[in-house]
């Protein structure tokens, strides 16, 4: 019999569905039956976005929302050289291209830095999209273990070295860390410098938590080591900042002007990033940081605080205190992370009420790894988490799969 219709191509075949959202309709038959879903499986902020950002996309000024230009709009740009300019980073705007959100920069960037075939270096556990992005760009992903006990920080320098192959073309790293927390200290980055000038590598540095640090700590950008300055490739993202991730804008920053000429190929094909969006984006990003980001980063403190502090009580439950970012993944006493997530939204409420996580294995690379592991985004009010980790706890001792 002919067939129906053609065979998918391998390598979409092959993509993993997105462990923040394979659940969702788990979660959306919850809803149905009148159970409150809290969602902590999504790095989606539930801050409102700045007034200035609203009002600017209601009065932008054109009557044709035409295409912009690839590279973003240049009072955009320059706003972004201001931001930077905050953290004593000197950029012009010819360093830095716009676009739809840090997702489209970490694209380009992988796919600038590596071939089909060759290897980027990550950090396990890592933000899980950068699979499907590396997957597009056909690149392997080379991971290299972080552990809790290590606070997630960074292997030895000879354990990384011994990881760059004849392939390797680029090590990447988030920070602050999704989803760890981790906040990495300045001797880690130097390390990595040191290896990308002897083994001649990019950096990719995923900085889109940058303003997300706790404790009085404070974050390193890639931008500022001045002997890497032609390797590093920064992505970045107004998404969490700005609590405009619908937005879709972020862009990435080098100033290596090949990366971004062959960028700025790759932002012609897909024409513009969204124009309107841009508008505000400008307006935004001149805020004061005592106006918007930095009430958000105490906010989100004190959430971590009463994440952390729940978790760790919780027994059988192996977590790390994330010093950056909003996300934390513990170690759970159960059979396979993913069933649990799955149990706790078929089968368990408490008060009317459940959680959904995200299964922590599609953050490795290593088959095996993470898998009694699942991320907790702490992206709700402090009174819904309290709630929430009432209802975790209690479901990690009703779940049939519990293990000792
Ligand atoms: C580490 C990291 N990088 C990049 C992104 C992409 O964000 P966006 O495309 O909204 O800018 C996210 C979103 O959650 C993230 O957590």
């Amino acid at each position: 019999m002919a067939k129906q219709k053609p065979t998918l191509s391998a390598r979409a075949a092959a993509l993993p569905a997105s462990p923040i959202r394979k659940f969702v309709p788990l979660a959306d038959g919850a809803k149905k039956r009148g159970v409150r879903v809290y969602h902590l499986n999504i790095g989606q902020p539930d801050v409102p976005s700045p007034e200035t950002f609203l009002k600017a996309l209601s009065e932008y000024p054109n009557k044709i929302i035409a295409y912009g230009r690839s590279e973003g709009e240049v009072a955009l740009r320059e706003a972004y050289c201001e931001y930077y300019r905050r953290f004593g980073i000197d950029l012009s705007p010819g360093e830095i291209l716009v676009t739809t959100g840090g997702s489209e920069a970490l694209l380009f960037a992988f796919f600038c830095a590596a071939a089909a075939g060759e290897e980027i270096i990550v950090f396990e556990p890592f933000y899980t999209n950068y699979n499907g992005f590396a997957a597009v760009v056909g690149v392997t992903l080379k991971p290299l273990a972080t552990e809790p006990g290590a606070g997630y920080h960074l292997p030895r320098r000879d354990v990384v070295e011994a990881a760059i192959g004849p392939r390797t073309r680029a090590i990447a790293i988030c920070n602050p860390n999704n989803p760890t927390g981790t906040v990495y200290r300045d001797d880690e980055l130097e390390m990595l410098a040191e290896l990308a000038r002897k083994h001649d590598l990019f950096i990719i540095a995923d900085e889109v938590y940058r303003e997300f640090v706790y404790d009085g700590q404070s974050h390193t950008s890639t931008l500022s080591l001045p002997a890497v300055a032609g390797r590093v490739v920064v992505t970045d993202s107004l998404s969490k900042r700005f609590s405009v991730c619908g937005a879709r804008v972020g862009c990435l920053v080098s100033r290596n002007e090949e990366v971004v000429a062959a960028g700025l190929k790759l932002g012609q094909a897909r024409l513009s990033p969204p124009v309107v969006e841009e508008f505000a984006a400008t307006a935004a990003l001149k805020l004061p940081p005592a106006e918007y980001v930095q009430p958000m980063i105490e906010k989100f403190e004190r959430r971590r605080n009463v994440v952390y502090e729940a978790v760790a009580e919780m027994p059988g439950v192996a977590v790390h205190k994330p010093a950056g970012a909003f996300y934390t993944v513990p170690a759970f006493p159960v059979d396979d992370a993913e069933k649990f997530v799955a149990w706790m939204l078929t089968d368990f409420e408490l008060d009317g009420a459940t959680t959904m996580l995200a299964p922590a294995a599609g953050f490795y690379a290593t088959p095996g790894r993470g898998t009694r592991e699942a991320r907790i985004a702490y992206v709700l009010e402090e009174s819904e988490l309290v709630h929430a980790m009432a209802c975790l706890a209690e479901g990690l001792k009703q779940y049939p799969g519990r293990t000792a």
